[in-house]
């Protein structure tokens, strides 16, 4: 059974939720329905996923009530600012075919690296922030966060907002754990959404992680979730595989004792995406 967390405005996420980026590139209907299937009830798609259709043609197919779930969109770094942010949240909700949603995220802080808006990021945020807050009163919206915020970028949207973001998704796992922006996001009631927690599968062969798994007899990938769980994040794996998809959803009966937690929060850096807010994405 999935935790719910309670979110800043009192809105209730399953802690567990579906990711959709590149899970869905051959078959985003199928993988979609197939999650809904194994028991997913929180959906995390995105603008830039291009998968906002199968979403929506898989929840109006499922036969599960809307109240039921929990589905989450993002506006992408390349539609930043006020009237932007407007029109483009109208398109989101036509694809997805909801009158509303659970929770919209701003993608990331930034335009792309080489935009000409690039150095502007503390004005688009600002009036980015604006629309979200408007879509929200309207009751279009049942929570407003950020994703892939990091301390300085969150500093100066609460410098102006009078809604505090309820969420900032983060790529999380075992050696990646962005200590600062965690406190922080800690410290103003901002809940953590972890993408990636299984390190795009590259956490899979860690020595460390490969001799805790063999300590409690589950899989690594079970030990990165369990981690992840266990620092209160809510987390959003994904998987092409069915049996995946419920191996992911089950976690949480493990329980990794204060020992083996800190082992992992000390572990070297590792398995990261490349990915970074303020720069031009990092070979790996
Ligand atoms: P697959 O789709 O073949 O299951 P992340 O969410 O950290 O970005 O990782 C996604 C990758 O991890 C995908 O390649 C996915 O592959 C793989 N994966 C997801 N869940 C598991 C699991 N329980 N065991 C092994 N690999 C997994």
């Amino acid at each position: 059974m999935v935790k719910n967390i309670e979110l800043n405005n009192g809105v209730m996420i399953p802690q567990i939720g579906f990711g959709t980026y590149k899970s869905t590139d051959s078959d985003g209907y199928g993988v979609i329905s197939d999650a809904l299937r194994a028991g997913y009830r929180h959906l995390d798609t995105a603008a830039l996923y291009k998968n906002e259709e199968d979403v929506g043609r898989a929840i109006m197919e499922c036969n599960i009530p809307r109240e039921e779930l929990f589905i989450t969109s993002k506006l992408a770094r390349y539609s930043l600012g006020y009237e932007n942010a407007k029109r483009e949240f109208d398109i989101t909700m036509k694809k997805l075919g909801l009158k509303y949603l659970d929770m919209y995220l701003i993608h990331w802080p930034r335009p792309d690296y080489g935009d000409p808006e690039f150095d502007d990021w503390k004005r688009l945020d600002i009036d980015t922030w604006r629309a979200f807050e408007e879509l929200y009163e309207e009751g279009r919206i049942r929570a407003i966060g950020v994703s892939n915020f990091l301390v300085h970028h969150l500093e100066n949207l609460l410098e102006h907002a009078k809604v505090v973001p309820a969420v900032n998704q983060l790529e999380l796992h075992p050696g990646y754990l962005q200590e600062d922006t965690v406190t922080f996001c800690e410290d103003n009631n901002i809940a953590l959404e972890a993408w990636s927690p299984i390190g795009r599968a590259r956490l899979l062969h860690d020595p460390l992680l490969n001799r805790i798994a063999e300590k409690y007899e589950v899989s690594v990938a079970e030990i990165c979730l369990s981690f992840d769980i266990q620092s209160g994040f809510i987390i959003l794996p994904k998987s092409t595989h069915v049996e995946r998809m419920k191996e992911n959803l089950a976690v949480g009966q493990v329980i990794l004792e204060d020992e083996d937690m800190e082992l992992i929060r000390l572990m070297p850096q590792t398995g990261w995406s490349g990915e970074h807010p303020d720069r031009e994405r990092v070979a790996i």
